[in-house]
């Protein structure tokens, strides 16, 4: 199997976050997540987790009300303006760890939140060219997702919440992905009706059912009853586990 080089991949997610254009329901959708997480949890001083945190934006709205905040980030270039933007705004609480998810070591009851947003849960696998590697087996309990999340889980503090924002599995959010990639520069080359878009420029995305997000959580530690599907749209979620 052969592993296609980062940086591809990186400037392809970096000319989505900085993109002026942003598919409708997609952004419906992030503006949905964003107020339903404003109004649960800004203003207090939570320790927060943000699994590919991006430019930053979401700690420059949290981590003002003092908690520990945590951006995980893979893309140097992504992590630089995460870190510029705290700086600016002297948010010394706020701290960027540079490095794929997959080796982070996060101590284990240390976190009252845990989020993955804007469909990065749905970036995470096994880095591969050959796209026959995604099977359907391997989408329902996707073991590169499991590793990182089931570490994070542990990482959650009794009683503390992970979310992650993802995609449905249905013609439309299939639609609006390959719109989004289009408009910002990809070429998508995954067969219409397939269960993830992947780009020539190395990005992948996968759309999942309730029951593949509930199999790969189950293997993660978490029951059925502890998992709750907030519709953000008719093509996203914000799926919230209790732990
Ligand atoms: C879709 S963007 C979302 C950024 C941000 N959370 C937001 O809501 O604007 C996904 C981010 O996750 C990062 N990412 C993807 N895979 C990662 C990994 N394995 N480890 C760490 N960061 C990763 C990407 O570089 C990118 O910045």
């Amino acid at each position: 199997m052969t592993t296609p080089p980062r940086s591809s991949e990186d400037d392809a997610v970096k000319g989505t976050l900085l993109s002026a254009y942003t598919n409708p329901l997609i952004k419906e959708a992030r503006d949905r997540q964003d107020e339903i997480l404003i109004e649960r949890f800004a203003g207090r001083p939570w320790a927060i987790a943000d699994l590919g945190c991006g430019n930053g934006y979401h700690g420059s709205i949290f981590a003002p009300a003092g908690g520990t905040y945590h951006g995980y980030e893979v893309a140097p270039q992504i992590a630089e303006l995460a870190k510029a933007r705290w700086q600016e705004a002297g948010l010394t609480n706020a701290r960027l760890i540079l490095g794929d998810l997959a080796v982070a070591e996060p101590q284990e009851n240390s976190y009252d939140l845990v989020w993955c947003l804007y469909f990065t849960p749905g970036n995470l696998r096994d880095r591969s060219e050959d796209l026959t590697v995604y099977s359907d087996a391997y989408l329902d309990r996707n073991p590169y997702f499991i590793g990182v999340i089931s570490r994070f889980f542990k990482a959650l503090k009794p009683g503390g919440r992970m979310f992650l924002t993802v995609y449905k599995d249905v013609p439309d959010a299939e639609a609006a992905q390959v719109d989004f990639y289009l408009n910002t520069g990809q070429h998508p080359v995954t067969p219409p009706g397939s269960r993830f878009v992947a780009t020539a420029e190395q990005f992948w995305s996968v759309r999942w059912t309730e029951a593949s997000m509930l199999s790969n959580l189950g293997a993660c530690g978490a029951a059925d009853g502890q998992v709750i599907f907030h519709d953000l749209n008719r093509i996203a979620w914000l799926v919230e586990i209790e732990k």
